[in-house]
């Protein structure tokens, strides 16, 4: 199993490069020398600016990406891009269906066409994309190993050609991320930058630990634009996040729009917390995100939360109320206040039209149907509900995924998504548990964890501290396989890395909770259990600091991690 002796390849050859240079816990902006020499070996312990320098420019060992590959082998003399290297793409293997064959294609080129506009400006290299064959350049394929999957990818590394491979294209998305990481940082500068460009020699074969990758954008406390939502998409992708799920309704504001009930989006999107203009997504909009996520390989899932969590939409028809009449809109952040009148008819008609509009307009397989702190929902009243509204989601094609206390009642292929933390209590563990040894899929967010909104100590600025601080490493150093005790790992659907907006209005906000405990939550839910370490991952951490600059990411600078200068 490549998954299974990846890690031991990776250990042999730090040791290797352990034996060749000092280690790099020495100085850890100075990357080891490799095993076979390809890498640059540079004086430790004196930090100069020429050493950093040169650091800079020589190939980074093949293992210093996040999330860590599953199997990394260095061998031979790197590759250097240049002036004259050309990406090809190929098509898929003939044995494939026609149709499928040209689908595939062209996600093949658009792979190719997104390395081709990552790698350009900082370059300033032309980089054609071509179908021409050819046994140099930078090639991509689909192809190889069964055993990769369908997100997994093989990189080769000589110094004539890189050649990835994968089975699919989100494969070969994933890899040009691996590849953009083994780049010198400045290949994220706007402009054109000095090389060399070279990538260490070697082979990386890599396939995630977990199919679903995600992280949550509340964008119903306050409203993000798309373009915010695009650059966010932008950096998940980086860290091979597959799944973006977009809070999109709550007691503070209606952020999508629904023909059927306009009034949810037009009144109800006209709030959010602390009283601003809130916003929503027209359809066109929100198409756009899924068209942009899609490009990058994230799948978009949408959640309307129900029954509590419901005061925009309670606010905008007073017909969906028991008492007929309307609230008003609310800006504040308490929780648990609203709920969907349960009893009432109308309140599925409601249900029905949001949810068959919003599986119109998503491709994904998942709808998310909240289900959290319901409390002015009673208990019988909350089964009742959830056991309507799940086959309604189905009736739409699509399935469900509630947050956790769905496992009351949770219908066939219903997914749960754990959002407890340390003093989450026995009872609702078992719960959780019982359902997941019954069937139920689980999607991991801990709060103590997961949550990128929670403040990482006492003394930062931003976020929420209900579950506790969670400061970088307490992001990263947990195994979601063993978390829970009493549920089975194959139970374990994947990661998700909420980040709740009650705190936080721009991107800036956005970005200092979300990095750098974002690409912990990533590695996680990718690489194989056997490389967590936090001292390697601290390492790879820092080095993804100088990237954040030239991308303009307004990242924590957390005291866990030894940052460049
Ligand atoms: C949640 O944090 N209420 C899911």
């Amino acid at each position: 199993m490549g998954r299974r002796i990846g890690p031991l390849l990776v250990l042999c050859a730090s040791l290797l490069a352990a034996t060749a240079s000092p280690p790099a816990a020495a100085s850890p902006r100075t990357a080891p020398a490799t095993a076979t020499g390809a890498g640059t070996p540079t004086a430790t312990g004196t930090r100069t600016g020429a050493d950093e320098a040169a650091t800079a420019r020589s190939p980074r060992p093949l293992d210093r990406v996040i999330p860590a590959p599953a199997s990394v082998r260095e061998r031979g003399r790197p590759y250097a891009i240049t002036p004259r290297t050309v990406i090809r793409v190929h098509g898929g293997p003939d044995h494939h269906r026609h149709g499928q064959r040209r689908g595939a294609r062209k996600d093949v080129r658009q792979v190719a066409d997104h390395l081709a506009e990552l790698l350009r400006p900082a370059t300033g290299y032309r980089l054609p994309v071509t179908t021409r064959a050819g046994r140099d350049g930078i090639q991509l394929r689909l192809g190889g190993h069964r055993r990769l999957g369908p997100e997994g990818y093989r990189l080769d590394v000589t110094a004539r050609a890189v050649r990835l491979t994968a089975r699919e294209p989100a494969g070969l998305f994933h890899g040009i991320q691996t590849l953009r990481q083994l780049l010198p940082a400045a290949v994220e500068a706007p402009d054109k930058q000095p090389g060399p460009w070279r990538i260490t020699g070697g082979t990386i074969t890599d396939t995630p630990r977990y199919a679903y990758r995600g992280a949550m954008l509340d964008v119903s406390r306050h409203f993000f634009p798309v373009p915010a939502v695009k650059r966010y998409i932008d950096q998940l992708a980086l860290y091979k996040i597959n799944t973006l799920h977009l809070h999109l309704s709550d007691d503070q504001g209606w952020r999508i729009a629904i023909d059927s009930w306009p009034r949810l989006a037009g009144y109800g999107g006209g709030t959010e917390v602390g009283g601003g203009p809130g916003g929503h997504y027209t359809k066109a909009d929100y198409r756009e995100i899924v068209r942009y996520a899609a490009a990058r390989h994230l799948t978009v899932v949408p959640e309307i939360d129900m029954p509590g969590h419901t005061n925009a939409a309670l606010a905008s028809y007073a017909e969906l109320n028991c008492d007929g009449v309307a609230p008003p809109r609310y800006t504040g952040t308490e929780v648990g206040f609203s709920s969907l009148c349960v009893p009432l008819e109308r309140t599925y008609d409601f249900v029905d039209d949001v949810l068959r509009e919003l599986a119109a307009l998503t491709p994904g397989p998942y709808l998310h149907i909240g289900g959290d702190e319901a409390h002015s929902t009673s208990h019988k009243d909350y089964v009742t509900f959830m056991r309507r509204v799940q086959p309604l989601v189905a009736k739409y094609g699509k399935k469900a995924i509630g947050w956790h206390q769905i496992t009351a009642a949770p219908a066939r292929g219903t997914v749960a998504q754990y959002w407890g933390y340390d003093r989450t209590g026995p009872q609702e563990r078992a719960q959780v548990a019982e359902a997941a040894r019954r069937g139920t899929k689980l999607v991991l967010s801990p709060a103590d964890r997961a949550y990128l909104d929670m403040k990482y100590d006492k003394d930062t600025p931003l976020g929420l501290s209900w579950a506790g601080y969670v400061p970088t490493r307490r992001a990263y150093d947990w195994d979601p396989g063993r978390y829970l005790e009493g549920v089975p790992e194959r139970a374990v659907l994947g990661v998700e890395a909420p980040l709740w907006s009650e705190t936080i209005a721009t991107s800036d906000q956005l970005e200092y909770l979300a990095f750098p405990r974002l690409p912990g939550v990533a590695e996680v839910g990718w690489s194989p259990a056997a490389t967590h370490d936090w001292d390697g991952y601290r390492e790879r951490l820092a080095q993804q600091a100088p990237r954040w600059e030239l991308m303009g990411v307004n990242y924590h600078r957390s005291p866990q991690v030894p940052w460049p200068r």
